[in-house]
């Protein structure tokens, strides 16, 4: 069956409680499941995966190529202002990557206004709250067919 895989990074497993004005009420297992109803609708499966550790979102990214994973969406959290390490990682796929965040990072603190990881996805979908993750999520398998093609 073929996979997307998505990677949520650090204090993501935190979400419901977590500042609910700017990233909502729903957990993070409540959006994971309204992404994996888009991948199943499109006949993908959807591997998810957590870490709140910069090495662990690496090694999820060798696993996602490893195990041939047909795309990616990743949030990394606030890893994505920060880390070459992830961009590094993210080069290893040679299949779509869709960077992807609750929040528009860019009306929010400046600090936040650079992703180290933007230039190795291949689009970025953020500001729609949990619809930002269904969006990229359908993006992957838009890619993904339209290649088939
Ligand atoms: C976030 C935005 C980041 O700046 C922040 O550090 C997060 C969440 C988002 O989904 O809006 O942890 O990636």
């Amino acid at each position: 069956m073929r996979a997307i895989h998505l990677l949520n990074g650090p204090n993501l497993n935190r979400l419901g409680t977590r500042e609910p004005s700017i990233y909502g009420a729903e957990t993070l297992a409540d959006i994971v499941a309204g992404a994996r109803t888009v991948a199943e609708e499109n006949g993908f499966t959807l591997v998810d995966r957590q870490s709140n550790v910069e090495g662990e979102l690496v090694s999820f990214i060798h696993q996602a190529v490893d195990e041939g994973a047909v795309g990616l969406v990743i949030n990394a959290g606030a890893y994505t202002h920060t880390s070459v390490a992830l961009h590094d990682a993210l080069r290893l796929l040679s299949v779509p990557v869709v960077e992807t965040h609750l929040s528009n990072v860019h009306r929010r603190e400046a600090f936040r206004h650079h992703s180290t990881i933007a230039s190795a996805a291949t689009g970025i979908v953020m500001g729609f709250g949990a619809l930002s993750y269904r969006l990229a999520v359908l993006a992957v398998c838009d890619m993904v067919r339209s290649k088939a093609d």
